[in-house]
């Protein structure tokens, strides 16, 4: 029906308008329409933006255009002068209206501020605080650059084990007075589980000969890093040269220098022609490259089961240069790690022909080592998760 056309769409005479008056009534009536279009249009819809500059002043079938072909075109001569005007000023709100909206839109853009359905994409983000590293993490991954850098693999094993890896296999018999230091957590799982566990024990008749004994099925929590020389060596024929760095327990009460659990990384070297003469090299390297290039390196005489001989390694001391401060306790040395060479009778558990191989072993404390570098006296405050000690190693 025509009288539901837009006005736009009928001539000047068919609206019944062709006084001055009735004319500029008309286009007042546009442009308020207009207008209303651009109070209903919130600030950064873009989509909205275009419908309505395309609705407005799209060449085909915008108002605009409309008007010009069906008020201007059949206009008497003087109708044409008032409609000429009015539409060129028509045009004119149409197009500085939509641009101060674009650019208005653009600015709010470029600060961030655009919205959407009513969500304001201005307002900040969530801010997720990024983390740090752990000290022990840090630590860990500086003492594994060191070894990769001169052909050690990092291997990792089982926080649960039997006796047998844990102390058996490597040289530590029942009653053997190294247990006393070393007693930790057991654990009474289902029988099912116990099985399993037992089962993954190397078979005892293949290894006739051999120092291996009786197992005992039950488990435990690792107290230290070293069973895993030996799964190593089940695994994977001579040459070995791996780290093992891992979490431990112990059954020891917590203070400034205990914690029930903890993290070693473990040594081990095993070849053909592996002397005491590349043991001590391998460890004046790492004290070097750990504590820097004018650390010294002694070794002390020590015992433990599985490396014959043992031996403590201290460094000079890095705050003093070895003259004697209150870190060292005077002595010049802080002691670093455990070490030694391979014990033969461990071979034997492992059918390692203890004639033609030898090799080293060490084992360390990764918060011994991240005190000492680090200057902590405490090591509980590796486990508070406070961040005011955290953010000191970002
Ligand atoms: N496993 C020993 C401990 O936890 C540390 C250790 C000492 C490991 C000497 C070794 C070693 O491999 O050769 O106390």
């Amino acid at each position: 029906m025509s009288d539901q056309k837009a006005i736009q769409e009928r001539t000047l005479a068919e609206l019944g308008a062709t006084a001055p008056d009735a004319i500029s009534a008309r286009f007042a009536e546009l442009r308020s329409g207009f207008d209303h279009r651009v109070d209903l249009l919130s600030a950064g819809d873009l989509a909205g933006w275009t419908a309505l500059r395309n609705a407005w002043l799209g060449r085909a079938s915008g108002v605009i255009t409309a008007i010009g072909d069906n008020w201007l075109k059949p206009a008497t001569p003087e109708q044409k002068r008032i409609v000429g005007k009015a539409l060129n000023e028509l045009k004119a709100h149409v197009e500085r209206t939509l641009e101060e909206l674009r650019a208005l839109a653009e600015a709010a853009g470029d600060a961030g501020t655009t919205s959407a359905g009513g969500v304001d994409l201005s307002l900040p983000g969530v801010q997720r605080p990024l983390g740090t590293r752990h000290p022990l993490r840090q630590t860990i991954e500086e003492l594994e650059r060191i070894f990769l850098s001169i052909g050690f693999s990092v291997v990792e094993g089982p926080e649960i084990e039997t006796p047998y890896y844990n102390f058996e296999a490597l040289n530590i018999p029942e009653h053997h007075p190294a247990r006393d230091t070393m007693d930790t957590f057991y654990l009474s799982l289902p029988s099912r589980a116990a099985a399993t566990a037992s089962e993954a024990l190397p078979p005892r008749a293949a290894t006739a000969g051999s120092n291996k004994q009786m197992a005992s099925p039950e488990l435990l929590l690792r107290t230290h890093t070293s069973p895993m020389q030996i799964h190593t060596m089940e695994r994977q024929k001579p040459p070995v040269r791996i780290i093992v760095p891992g979490r431990c327990y112990r059954r020891d009460n917590p203070d400034s220098t205990h914690s029930f659990a903890f993290h070693q990384i473990e040594g081990l070297a095993v070849d053909t022609d592996i002397t005491f003469c590349e043991f001590k090299g391998t460890c004046e390297y790492f004290v070097r490259e750990f504590l820097g290039p004018k650390t010294r390196t002694r070794l002390r005489p020590s015992y433990f089961p599985f490396t014959e001989p043992s031996a403590e390694v201290d460094a000079s001391c890095f705050a003093c240069d070895g003259r004697g401060c209150r870190i060292c306790k005077h002595a010049g040395w802080i002691e670093l790690f455990g070490a030694g060479m391979v014990d033969p009778a461990v071979y034997g558990y492992v059918n390692y022909d203890a004639k033609r191989l030898s090799g080293f072993a060490f084992g360390m404390g990764v918060e011994r080592m991240a005190m000492m570098r680090y200057g902590i006296n405490d090591i509980q405050l590796f486990y508070q998760n406070d961040v005011r000690f955290l953010r000191q190693f970002e």
